[in-house]
């Protein structure tokens, strides 16, 4: 699923609010029929969701290994096989697991992003501008790792400034404007819809 608009729409508040992050003035959030209103991140983690921030919020001083560490439970017995998934899905981040983080590629930070939050096991992905600061061959690299994480079962919520490769990537899109959905449906029919290329993806008419 992808969540499009403009800047300030309330994409990443929006994920916030779905991670105990921020507090919503009113209405309420509904996973797997029950609600996550006023849980706190850590519990909204427990429920199988997890997250990765807007500029990816790493601990540039900590190692790669360390930043990936902090996704997964403090107590956790089987650490290794999840590190083993990550660095599956990472080779780079394996070569590079002592490096500081800050000494990382924008890319490679975002997979150390991405690993981080795939260190909870999460059955529900929330990716927040995944695109941002990442030159377009390293965005593509990014998003076929997204595609792997998908078909091994994780549903995927990405809020994205690139509407066009949101709409060409995902089942759904959700368009939000000043925080509130404008239009839903289908990606490959929301792509055609003269409304959506001429807002969002630069088609004159
Ligand atoms: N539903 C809402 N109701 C009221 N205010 C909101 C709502 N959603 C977001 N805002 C406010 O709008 C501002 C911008 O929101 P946000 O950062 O979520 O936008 P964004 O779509 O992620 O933008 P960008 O593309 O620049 O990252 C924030 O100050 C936030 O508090
Ligand atoms: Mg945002």
């Amino acid at each position: 699923m992808a969540l499009i608009g403009a800047n300030g729409a309330g994409k990443s508040t929006l994920l916030k609010v779905v991670m105990g992050v921020v507090r919503q003035s009113s209405g309420d959030v509904i996973y797997n029929g029950s609600s996550l209103r006023s849980l706190r991140p850590h519990s909204v983690v427990h429920r199988s969701i997890s997250y990765v921030p807007e500029g990816r919020r790493l601990f540039p001083e900590m190692s790669v290994k360390e930043n990936i560490r902090m996704g997964a439970p403090a107590r956790c017995n089987d650490l290794k096989e999840r590190f083993d998934r990550v660095f599956l899905l990472f080779p780079v981040l394996k070569d590079r697991r002592t490096q500081q983080a800050s000494t990382l590629s924008g890319g490679e930070q975002q997979m150390v992003a991405i690993g981080r939050a795939l260190m909870s096991n999460p059955q529900l992905l929330l990716l927040d501008e995944l695109s941002f600061g990442l030159s377009p061959i390293m965005f593509e690299n990014v998003l076929s790792a997204i595609e792997k994480i998908r078909e091994n079962g994780v549903s995927i919520l990405m809020a994205e400034q690139n509407s066009e490769r949101a709409l060409e990537v995902s089942d759904r899109t959700y368009v939000l404007e000043n925080g509130k959905i404008m239009m839903t449906g289908k990606s490959s029919d929301l792509i055609d819809d003269p409304r959506i290329q001429t807002a969002y993806l630069g088609v004159v008419s």
